[in-house]
Protein backbone atom coordinates (compact mmCIF):
# COMPACT_ATOMS: atom_id res chain seq x y z
CA UNK A 1 0.00 0.00 0.00
CA UNK A 2 1.06 3.48 -0.79
CA UNK A 3 1.41 5.63 2.42
CA UNK A 4 2.44 9.34 1.48
CA UNK A 5 0.14 12.11 0.02
CA UNK A 6 0.37 11.75 -3.44
CA UNK A 7 -0.80 14.11 -5.90
CA UNK A 8 -1.30 12.38 -9.68
CA UNK A 9 -0.88 14.74 -12.45
CA UNK A 10 -1.80 13.64 -15.90
CA UNK A 11 -1.08 15.41 -18.78
CA UNK A 12 -3.16 13.86 -21.95
CA UNK A 13 -6.23 13.17 -19.14
CA UNK A 14 -8.78 12.91 -21.58
CA UNK A 15 -7.06 10.82 -23.73
CA UNK A 16 -7.42 7.38 -24.85
CA UNK A 17 -4.79 5.58 -22.38
CA UNK A 18 -6.00 7.51 -19.41
CA UNK A 19 -9.67 6.46 -20.00
CA UNK A 20 -9.06 2.60 -20.72
CA UNK A 21 -6.07 2.53 -18.47
CA UNK A 22 -5.18 4.68 -16.44
CA UNK A 23 -8.29 5.62 -14.32
CA UNK A 24 -9.57 2.17 -14.31
CA UNK A 25 -6.25 0.92 -12.96
CA UNK A 26 -6.35 4.11 -10.44
CA UNK A 27 -9.51 2.66 -9.19
CA UNK A 28 -8.99 -0.62 -8.59
CA UNK A 29 -6.07 -0.03 -6.59
CA UNK A 30 -8.45 2.37 -4.54
CA UNK A 31 -10.81 -0.56 -4.40
CA UNK A 32 -8.13 -2.97 -2.95
CA UNK A 33 -6.70 0.00 -0.52
CA UNK A 34 -3.56 0.56 -2.01
CA UNK A 35 -4.43 4.23 -2.74
CA UNK A 36 -2.75 6.38 -0.08
CA UNK A 37 -5.12 7.56 2.15
CA UNK A 38 -4.81 11.23 1.37
CA UNK A 39 -4.04 11.22 -2.50
CA UNK A 40 -5.34 13.56 -5.42
CA UNK A 41 -5.97 13.29 -9.24
CA UNK A 42 -5.04 16.31 -11.45
CA UNK A 43 -6.17 15.74 -15.00
CA UNK A 44 -4.83 17.71 -17.29
CA UNK A 45 -7.10 18.53 -20.33
CA UNK A 46 -7.11 21.30 -23.00
CA UNK A 47 -10.82 22.36 -23.18
CA UNK A 48 -12.48 23.97 -20.80
CA UNK A 49 -14.50 21.45 -18.78
CA UNK A 50 -15.78 21.04 -15.05
CA UNK A 51 -15.14 18.34 -12.23
CA UNK A 52 -18.62 17.42 -12.11
CA UNK A 53 -18.64 16.97 -15.79
CA UNK A 54 -15.18 14.99 -16.13
CA UNK A 55 -15.73 13.03 -13.16
CA UNK A 56 -19.21 11.79 -14.96
CA UNK A 57 -17.07 10.67 -18.00
CA UNK A 58 -14.64 8.81 -16.02
CA UNK A 59 -17.53 7.37 -14.15
CA UNK A 60 -19.12 5.92 -17.93
CA UNK A 61 -15.86 4.71 -18.85
CA UNK A 62 -15.06 2.87 -15.83
CA UNK A 63 -18.00 1.02 -16.63
CA UNK A 64 -16.39 -0.42 -19.66
CA UNK A 65 -12.56 -0.12 -18.68
CA UNK A 66 -12.57 -1.38 -15.05
CA UNK A 67 -11.70 -4.93 -14.10
CA UNK A 68 -13.61 -4.23 -10.89
CA UNK A 69 -17.30 -3.34 -10.35
CA UNK A 70 -17.01 -1.50 -6.93
CA UNK A 71 -19.75 -0.58 -4.69
CA UNK A 72 -21.18 3.13 -5.30
CA UNK A 73 -19.55 3.78 -2.17
CA UNK A 74 -16.18 3.12 -3.42
CA UNK A 75 -16.99 5.39 -6.73
CA UNK A 76 -18.11 8.13 -4.22
CA UNK A 77 -15.47 7.67 -2.58
CA UNK A 78 -12.55 8.16 -5.59
CA UNK A 79 -14.29 10.49 -7.58
CA UNK A 80 -13.89 12.97 -4.97
CA UNK A 81 -10.31 12.79 -5.37
CA UNK A 82 -10.29 13.70 -9.02
CA UNK A 83 -10.28 17.39 -10.40
CA UNK A 84 -10.21 18.46 -13.63
CA UNK A 85 -7.91 21.68 -14.61
CA UNK A 86 -7.86 23.33 -17.99
CA UNK A 87 -4.19 23.46 -19.38
CA UNK A 88 -2.46 24.09 -22.77
CA UNK A 89 0.92 22.48 -22.74
CA UNK A 90 3.19 25.39 -24.16
CA UNK A 91 1.67 27.93 -21.98
CA UNK A 92 4.14 28.68 -19.17
CA UNK A 93 1.19 30.85 -17.53
CA UNK A 94 -0.83 27.17 -17.21
CA UNK A 95 2.47 25.47 -15.86
CA UNK A 96 2.10 28.58 -13.56
CA UNK A 97 -1.48 28.33 -12.19
CA UNK A 98 -0.87 24.52 -12.07
CA UNK A 99 1.94 25.26 -9.42
CA UNK A 100 -0.48 27.15 -7.38
CA UNK A 101 -3.06 24.08 -7.45
CA UNK A 102 -0.35 21.99 -6.42
CA UNK A 103 0.72 24.07 -3.13
CA UNK A 104 -2.84 24.46 -2.16
CA UNK A 105 -2.84 20.52 -2.32
CA UNK A 106 -0.08 20.51 0.04
CA UNK A 107 -1.74 22.55 1.92
CA UNK A 108 -4.84 19.98 2.38
CA UNK A 109 -2.27 17.28 3.64
CA UNK A 110 -0.30 19.74 6.00
CA UNK A 111 3.26 18.90 4.14
CA UNK A 112 4.76 18.86 0.67
CA UNK A 113 2.84 15.49 -1.00
CA UNK A 114 4.69 13.61 -3.62
CA UNK A 115 4.14 14.30 -7.13
CA UNK A 116 4.05 11.87 -9.84
CA UNK A 117 3.71 13.26 -13.28
CA UNK A 118 1.87 11.47 -15.87
CA UNK A 119 3.18 11.89 -19.27
CA UNK A 120 0.32 10.44 -21.40
CA UNK A 121 0.48 12.34 -24.59
CA UNK A 122 2.49 12.43 -27.87
CA UNK A 123 6.38 11.64 -27.94
CA UNK A 124 6.54 15.38 -29.78
CA UNK A 125 5.43 17.07 -26.51
CA UNK A 126 7.62 15.41 -23.78
CA UNK A 127 10.32 17.81 -24.44
CA UNK A 128 7.87 21.22 -23.72
CA UNK A 129 6.49 19.86 -20.66
CA UNK A 130 9.68 18.79 -19.35
CA UNK A 131 11.01 22.04 -20.22
CA UNK A 132 7.98 24.04 -18.58
CA UNK A 133 7.94 21.82 -15.20
CA UNK A 134 11.40 22.84 -14.79
CA UNK A 135 11.26 26.38 -15.20
CA UNK A 136 8.27 26.47 -13.01
CA UNK A 137 9.82 24.75 -10.58
CA UNK A 138 6.99 22.12 -10.62
CA UNK A 139 9.42 19.20 -9.52
CA UNK A 140 11.19 20.85 -7.06
CA UNK A 141 11.94 17.43 -4.73
CA UNK A 142 14.22 15.28 -6.29
CA UNK A 143 13.16 12.87 -3.31
CA UNK A 144 9.28 13.45 -3.79
CA UNK A 145 8.67 13.81 -7.47
CA UNK A 146 8.72 11.53 -10.10
CA UNK A 147 7.84 11.41 -14.11
CA UNK A 148 5.72 8.73 -16.04
CA UNK A 149 6.89 8.50 -19.38
CA UNK A 150 5.38 6.09 -21.66
CA UNK A 151 6.51 4.53 -25.47
CA UNK A 152 7.75 5.02 -27.69
CA UNK A 153 10.61 6.60 -25.97
CA UNK A 154 12.38 8.19 -28.82
CA UNK A 155 12.27 6.62 -32.65
CA UNK A 156 15.96 5.67 -32.67
CA UNK A 157 19.29 5.46 -30.37
CA UNK A 158 20.21 9.26 -31.53
CA UNK A 159 16.85 10.72 -29.91
CA UNK A 160 16.48 8.55 -27.55
CA UNK A 161 19.87 9.44 -25.99
CA UNK A 162 19.02 13.13 -26.92
CA UNK A 163 15.23 12.92 -24.76
CA UNK A 164 16.96 11.15 -21.70
CA UNK A 165 19.76 14.05 -21.73
CA UNK A 166 16.73 16.54 -22.00
CA UNK A 167 15.05 14.49 -19.38
CA UNK A 168 18.14 15.08 -17.48
CA UNK A 169 18.12 18.31 -17.00
CA UNK A 170 15.04 17.97 -14.96
CA UNK A 171 14.94 15.35 -13.44
CA UNK A 172 17.31 12.77 -11.17
CA UNK A 173 17.32 9.10 -13.23
CA UNK A 174 15.48 7.90 -10.33
CA UNK A 175 12.78 10.03 -10.61
CA UNK A 176 12.08 8.68 -14.30
CA UNK A 177 9.66 5.93 -14.89
CA UNK A 178 9.71 4.75 -18.28
CA UNK A 179 6.49 2.46 -18.78
CA UNK A 180 6.75 -0.60 -20.93
CA UNK A 181 3.21 -2.64 -19.79
CA UNK A 182 4.57 -5.73 -20.94
CA UNK A 183 6.73 -5.95 -17.80
CA UNK A 184 3.67 -5.37 -15.33
CA UNK A 185 1.66 -8.23 -16.78
CA UNK A 186 1.59 -11.19 -13.95
CA UNK A 187 3.35 -13.81 -17.01
CA UNK A 188 5.86 -11.93 -17.15
CA UNK A 189 6.77 -11.04 -13.85
CA UNK A 190 6.66 -14.74 -12.97
CA UNK A 191 9.09 -15.47 -15.55
CA UNK A 192 11.51 -14.47 -13.21
CA UNK A 193 10.11 -16.09 -10.33
CA UNK A 194 9.61 -19.51 -11.87
CA UNK A 195 13.39 -19.08 -13.32
CA UNK A 196 15.31 -18.55 -9.72
CA UNK A 197 12.94 -19.69 -7.89
CA UNK A 198 13.11 -23.31 -8.45
CA UNK A 199 16.00 -25.49 -8.88
CA UNK A 200 15.21 -27.90 -11.40
CA UNK A 201 15.11 -25.24 -14.04
CA UNK A 202 17.73 -23.02 -13.70
CA UNK A 203 20.34 -26.07 -14.33
CA UNK A 204 18.95 -26.72 -17.78
CA UNK A 205 18.46 -23.12 -18.77
CA UNK A 206 21.74 -22.67 -21.16
CA UNK A 207 22.84 -23.67 -24.43
CA UNK A 208 23.93 -27.72 -23.57
CA UNK A 209 20.19 -28.31 -23.18
CA UNK A 210 17.86 -25.58 -25.02
CA UNK A 211 17.49 -25.69 -29.10
CA UNK A 212 16.06 -22.62 -29.31
CA UNK A 213 13.91 -20.61 -27.43
CA UNK A 214 10.24 -18.27 -29.65
CA UNK A 215 8.63 -15.81 -27.84
CA UNK A 216 5.61 -14.68 -30.10
CA UNK A 217 2.95 -11.82 -29.41
CA UNK A 218 0.57 -12.26 -31.96
CA UNK A 219 -2.71 -9.68 -32.02
CA UNK A 220 -6.25 -10.04 -33.93
CA UNK A 221 -6.36 -6.11 -33.74
CA UNK A 222 -5.61 -4.25 -36.88
CA UNK A 223 -4.37 -0.08 -36.18
CA UNK A 224 -8.08 0.61 -35.39
CA UNK A 225 -7.96 4.20 -34.95
CA UNK A 226 -4.16 5.01 -34.56
CA UNK A 227 -3.31 4.57 -38.34
CA UNK A 228 -1.52 7.98 -38.58
CA UNK A 229 0.79 7.02 -35.54
CA UNK A 230 1.17 3.33 -36.65
CA UNK A 231 2.16 4.42 -40.20
CA UNK A 232 5.27 6.04 -39.02
CA UNK A 233 6.38 3.51 -36.41
CA UNK A 234 5.40 -0.06 -37.81
CA UNK A 235 5.96 -3.47 -36.15
CA UNK A 236 10.00 -3.04 -35.19
CA UNK A 237 9.52 0.14 -33.26
CA UNK A 238 6.40 -0.60 -31.92
CA UNK A 239 6.52 -4.18 -30.49
CA UNK A 240 9.90 -5.48 -31.47
CA UNK A 241 12.06 -2.50 -29.60
CA UNK A 242 10.57 -2.73 -26.54
CA UNK A 243 7.89 -5.46 -25.36
CA UNK A 244 9.51 -8.57 -26.94
CA UNK A 245 13.07 -7.31 -26.44
CA UNK A 246 11.82 -6.54 -22.16
CA UNK A 247 10.67 -10.08 -22.71
CA UNK A 248 13.66 -11.98 -24.59
CA UNK A 249 15.85 -10.13 -21.58
CA UNK A 250 13.67 -11.82 -18.66
CA UNK A 251 14.02 -15.28 -20.42
CA UNK A 252 17.74 -14.99 -20.75
CA UNK A 253 19.36 -12.59 -18.02
CA UNK A 254 21.97 -14.07 -15.52
CA UNK A 255 20.79 -14.51 -12.01
CA UNK A 256 20.66 -11.30 -10.08
CA UNK A 257 22.64 -10.85 -7.12
CA UNK A 258 19.47 -9.85 -5.86
CA UNK A 259 15.91 -8.12 -6.03
CA UNK A 260 16.74 -4.61 -6.38
CA UNK A 261 15.55 -2.90 -8.60
CA UNK A 262 19.40 -1.87 -9.65
CA UNK A 263 20.93 -5.17 -10.09
CA UNK A 264 17.77 -6.23 -11.93
CA UNK A 265 18.28 -3.55 -14.52
CA UNK A 266 21.65 -4.15 -14.84
CA UNK A 267 21.48 -7.94 -16.10
CA UNK A 268 18.71 -6.90 -18.50
CA UNK A 269 21.22 -4.73 -19.91
CA UNK A 270 23.56 -6.82 -20.29
CA UNK A 271 21.55 -9.58 -22.30
CA UNK A 272 20.79 -6.58 -24.34
CA UNK A 273 24.78 -5.58 -24.60
CA UNK A 274 24.86 -9.44 -25.39
CA UNK A 275 22.52 -9.54 -28.41
CA UNK A 276 24.68 -10.00 -31.60
CA UNK A 277 24.41 -7.03 -34.07
CA UNK A 278 23.30 -8.41 -37.28
CA UNK A 279 24.87 -5.84 -39.85
CA UNK A 280 23.33 -4.47 -42.77
CA UNK A 281 23.71 -6.73 -45.63
CA UNK A 282 22.57 -9.73 -43.28
CA UNK A 283 19.46 -8.29 -42.49
CA UNK A 284 17.62 -9.68 -44.77
CA UNK A 285 19.00 -13.44 -43.35
CA UNK A 286 17.86 -12.36 -39.71
CA UNK A 287 14.64 -10.47 -40.43
CA UNK A 288 11.34 -10.75 -41.83
CA UNK A 289 8.65 -7.89 -42.33
CA UNK A 290 5.22 -8.42 -43.29
CA UNK A 291 1.63 -6.36 -44.25
CA UNK A 292 -1.77 -7.57 -43.85
CA UNK A 293 -3.72 -7.71 -46.85
CA UNK A 294 -7.18 -8.75 -46.54
CA UNK A 295 -8.53 -11.99 -45.05
CA UNK A 296 -10.91 -13.24 -42.63
CA UNK A 297 -10.54 -12.85 -38.51
CA UNK A 298 -13.07 -15.57 -37.36
CA UNK A 299 -15.31 -16.10 -40.01
CA UNK A 300 -15.25 -12.10 -40.60
CA UNK A 301 -13.93 -10.38 -43.04
CA UNK A 302 -11.34 -7.95 -42.43
CA UNK A 303 -9.66 -5.33 -44.26
CA UNK A 304 -6.25 -4.92 -45.71
CA UNK A 305 -4.31 -2.18 -43.83
CA UNK A 306 -3.57 0.14 -47.01
CA UNK A 307 -7.60 0.14 -47.13
CA UNK A 308 -7.18 1.20 -43.06
CA UNK A 309 -8.33 4.79 -42.22
CA UNK A 310 -5.36 6.81 -42.41
CA UNK A 311 -2.97 4.44 -44.30
CA UNK A 312 -1.47 5.56 -47.45
CA UNK A 313 -2.56 2.96 -50.45
CA UNK A 314 1.30 2.47 -51.39
CA UNK A 315 1.86 2.34 -47.71
CA UNK A 316 5.16 0.06 -46.80
CA UNK A 317 4.76 0.38 -43.29
CA UNK A 318 5.56 -3.42 -41.86
CA UNK A 319 2.66 -4.89 -39.63
CA UNK A 320 4.46 -8.03 -39.10
CA UNK A 321 8.42 -8.44 -37.92
CA UNK A 322 10.05 -11.75 -37.05
CA UNK A 323 13.85 -11.49 -36.19
CA UNK A 324 16.32 -13.90 -35.56
CA UNK A 325 18.60 -12.99 -32.65
CA UNK A 326 21.56 -14.47 -30.84
CA UNK A 327 23.28 -13.71 -27.96
CA UNK A 328 27.11 -13.91 -27.41
CA UNK A 329 27.72 -15.17 -24.28
CA UNK A 330 28.40 -18.26 -22.52
CA UNK A 331 25.02 -19.34 -21.68
CA UNK A 332 23.41 -18.60 -24.92
CA UNK A 333 26.21 -19.87 -27.72
CA UNK A 334 24.53 -20.92 -30.79
CA UNK A 335 20.76 -20.96 -29.31
CA UNK A 336 18.22 -18.90 -31.72
CA UNK A 337 15.81 -16.35 -30.52
CA UNK A 338 12.89 -16.19 -32.75
CA UNK A 339 10.74 -12.95 -31.84
CA UNK A 340 7.80 -12.36 -34.19
CA UNK A 341 4.71 -9.98 -33.67
CA UNK A 342 2.16 -8.92 -36.06
CA UNK A 343 -1.18 -7.41 -36.19
CA UNK A 344 -4.68 -9.23 -37.57
CA UNK A 345 -3.19 -12.53 -36.78
CA UNK A 346 -5.10 -15.87 -36.79
CA UNK A 347 -5.38 -15.26 -33.25
CA UNK A 348 -4.46 -13.06 -29.62
CA UNK A 349 -1.70 -15.13 -28.37
CA UNK A 350 1.27 -14.35 -26.66
CA UNK A 351 3.25 -16.82 -25.39
CA UNK A 352 7.21 -17.82 -24.88
CA UNK A 353 8.34 -21.43 -25.89
CA UNK A 354 11.97 -22.69 -24.38
CA UNK A 355 12.40 -25.91 -27.36
CA UNK A 356 15.06 -28.30 -25.12
CA UNK A 357 17.47 -30.35 -27.23
CA UNK A 358 16.24 -34.04 -28.17
CA UNK A 359 17.57 -36.62 -26.17
CA UNK A 360 21.56 -37.39 -27.25
CA UNK A 361 20.90 -41.20 -26.83
CA UNK A 362 17.50 -43.02 -26.59
CA UNK A 363 16.74 -46.53 -25.21
CA UNK A 364 13.39 -45.94 -27.20
CA UNK A 365 15.58 -45.86 -30.23
CA UNK A 366 13.03 -48.74 -32.28
CA UNK A 367 10.77 -45.84 -32.81
CA UNK A 368 12.66 -42.24 -32.63
CA UNK A 369 10.07 -40.65 -34.76
CA UNK A 370 7.49 -40.95 -31.79
CA UNK A 371 9.68 -39.29 -29.59
CA UNK A 372 8.95 -35.13 -28.95
CA UNK A 373 11.36 -33.27 -27.60
CA UNK A 374 10.39 -31.62 -23.86
CA UNK A 375 9.23 -28.22 -24.50
CA UNK A 376 7.91 -25.00 -22.23
CA UNK A 377 5.36 -23.15 -22.64
CA UNK A 378 4.65 -19.72 -21.10
CA UNK A 379 1.33 -18.33 -22.05
CA UNK A 380 1.33 -14.46 -21.37
CA UNK A 381 -1.95 -13.91 -22.64
CA UNK A 382 -4.90 -14.59 -22.97
CA UNK A 383 -4.30 -17.60 -21.76
CA UNK A 384 -2.13 -17.64 -18.89
CA UNK A 385 -0.41 -20.46 -17.86
CA UNK A 386 2.67 -22.83 -17.81
CA UNK A 387 2.84 -25.71 -19.67
CA UNK A 388 5.86 -28.51 -19.33
CA UNK A 389 5.08 -31.35 -22.45
CA UNK A 390 6.76 -34.86 -21.43
CA UNK A 391 6.94 -38.47 -22.26
CA UNK A 392 5.35 -40.40 -20.99
CA UNK A 393 4.10 -44.26 -21.35
CA UNK A 394 0.72 -44.60 -22.78
CA UNK A 395 -1.20 -46.23 -20.46
CA UNK A 396 -2.14 -49.82 -21.83
CA UNK A 397 -0.33 -53.52 -22.55
CA UNK A 398 2.16 -51.95 -25.14
CA UNK A 399 4.92 -49.84 -24.66
CA UNK A 400 4.21 -46.35 -26.57
CA UNK A 401 5.12 -43.54 -25.62
CA UNK A 402 3.15 -40.27 -26.06
CA UNK A 403 3.67 -36.48 -25.04
CA UNK A 404 1.35 -34.78 -22.39
CA UNK A 405 1.61 -31.60 -20.51
CA UNK A 406 1.66 -30.89 -16.41
CA UNK A 407 0.04 -27.46 -16.30
CA UNK A 408 0.40 -24.54 -13.91
CA UNK A 409 -3.13 -22.61 -14.73
CA UNK A 410 -3.49 -19.10 -13.07
CA UNK A 411 -7.25 -18.72 -13.50
CA UNK A 412 -7.00 -21.79 -11.55
CA UNK A 413 -5.52 -20.34 -8.27
CA UNK A 414 -6.14 -16.67 -8.82
CA UNK A 415 -9.27 -15.22 -10.09
CA UNK A 416 -7.83 -11.68 -9.14
CA UNK A 417 -5.15 -10.82 -11.23
CA UNK A 418 -4.54 -7.38 -11.44
CA UNK A 419 -3.74 -5.18 -14.44
CA UNK A 420 -0.10 -4.82 -15.92
CA UNK A 421 -0.93 -0.97 -14.98
CA UNK A 422 -2.20 -1.46 -11.64
CA UNK A 423 0.85 -3.45 -11.02
CA UNK A 424 3.21 -0.39 -12.41
CA UNK A 425 1.53 2.34 -11.17
CA UNK A 426 1.59 1.16 -7.49
CA UNK A 427 4.84 0.73 -8.28
CA UNK A 428 5.24 4.35 -9.17
CA UNK A 429 3.52 5.44 -6.35
CA UNK A 430 5.79 3.25 -3.84
CA UNK A 431 9.29 4.55 -5.51
CA UNK A 432 9.97 1.22 -7.41
CA UNK A 433 12.24 1.27 -10.55
CA UNK A 434 12.64 -2.53 -10.75
CA UNK A 435 9.97 -2.70 -13.60
CA UNK A 436 10.29 -0.01 -15.57
CA UNK A 437 13.05 0.94 -17.69
CA UNK A 438 16.38 2.72 -17.74
CA UNK A 439 17.85 5.01 -19.61
CA UNK A 440 20.80 2.48 -20.71
CA UNK A 441 18.13 -0.02 -21.32
CA UNK A 442 16.12 1.59 -23.95
CA UNK A 443 19.48 2.96 -25.26
CA UNK A 444 20.92 -0.21 -26.11
CA UNK A 445 17.21 -1.82 -26.94
CA UNK A 446 17.47 1.15 -29.99
CA UNK A 447 21.00 -0.27 -31.03
CA UNK A 448 19.79 -3.99 -30.95
CA UNK A 449 17.14 -3.02 -34.15
CA UNK A 450 19.17 -0.27 -35.22
CA UNK A 451 20.18 -1.76 -38.93
CA UNK A 452 17.06 -3.66 -39.44
CA UNK A 453 15.73 -0.31 -38.88
CA UNK A 454 17.59 1.30 -41.44
CA UNK A 455 16.90 -1.36 -43.42
CA UNK A 456 13.67 -1.70 -43.98
CA UNK A 457 13.40 2.35 -43.65
CA UNK A 458 15.80 2.95 -46.96
CA UNK A 459 14.52 0.04 -48.93
CA UNK A 460 11.07 0.41 -50.18
CA UNK A 461 11.37 -2.51 -52.40
CA UNK A 462 8.69 -4.82 -51.01
CA UNK A 463 5.63 -6.65 -51.95
CA UNK A 464 2.84 -5.66 -49.43
CA UNK A 465 0.62 -7.02 -48.30
CA UNK A 466 1.98 -10.28 -48.53
CA UNK A 467 0.25 -11.93 -45.56
CA UNK A 468 -3.45 -12.33 -45.23
CA UNK A 469 -5.38 -10.84 -42.27
CA UNK A 470 -6.02 -13.74 -40.00
CA UNK A 471 -2.93 -16.23 -40.91
CA UNK A 472 -0.06 -16.71 -38.98
CA UNK A 473 2.21 -13.80 -41.34
CA UNK A 474 4.34 -14.07 -44.05
CA UNK A 475 5.82 -17.75 -45.79
CA UNK A 476 8.99 -15.98 -45.48
CA UNK A 477 8.48 -16.53 -41.55
CA UNK A 478 8.24 -19.80 -41.51
CA UNK A 479 11.33 -19.76 -43.97
CA UNK A 480 13.41 -17.88 -41.20
CA UNK A 481 12.83 -20.90 -38.76
CA UNK A 482 13.19 -23.68 -41.18
CA UNK A 483 16.64 -22.78 -42.04
CA UNK A 484 17.79 -23.79 -38.70
CA UNK A 485 15.18 -27.24 -39.45
CA UNK A 486 12.96 -25.39 -36.67
CA UNK A 487 9.07 -24.51 -37.02
CA UNK A 488 7.04 -22.06 -35.42
CA UNK A 489 4.92 -23.58 -32.50
C1 LIG B 1 1.25 -1.28 -27.40
C2 LIG B 1 1.35 -1.11 -28.88
O1 LIG B 1 2.45 -0.92 -26.78
O2 LIG B 1 0.95 -2.64 -27.09
C3 LIG B 1 0.07 -1.55 -29.56
O3 LIG B 1 1.61 0.26 -29.18
C4 LIG B 1 -0.29 -2.95 -29.14
O4 LIG B 1 0.19 -1.48 -30.97
C5 LIG B 1 -0.29 -3.08 -27.62
O5 LIG B 1 -1.58 -3.26 -29.64
C6 LIG B 1 -0.48 -4.52 -27.18
O6 LIG B 1 -0.68 -4.56 -25.80
P1 LIG B 1 -1.51 -5.74 -25.12
O7 LIG B 1 -1.32 -5.52 -23.66
O8 LIG B 1 -2.91 -5.60 -25.59
O9 LIG B 1 -0.88 -7.02 -25.60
Amino acid sequence: KAIYPTTIIIFGATGDLAKRKLFPAFYNLYIDGRMPEQFNIVALGRAENTDENFRNYIEENLEHFSRKKGTPRDWSGFRSHITYFQHQLDQESSYQALYQRLEDLDQEYGKRGNRLFYLSIGPNFIATISNHIKNTSLASDAEKDRIIIEKPFGHNKQSAIELNSLLAQTFEEEQIYRIDHYLGKETVQNILAFRFGNSIFEPLWKHKYIESVQITVAEEVGVETRGAFYEQTGALMDMVQNHLLQILCMVAMEPPASLESGEIRDRKVDVLKCIRRISPDQVDHYAVRGQYGKGMINGVESKGYRQEEGIAEDSNTETFAAVKFYLDNERWQNVPFYVRTGKKMKEKHSYITIQFKSLPHSTFSDSPHLLSANRLIINIQPMMDIRLQFMTKKPGLSLVLEPVEMIFDYFACQDDTPEAYETLLLDALLGDLTLFMRSDQVEEAWDVVKTIQESWGSNKDTSFPNYEAGSWGPKASEELVKRQGHKWV
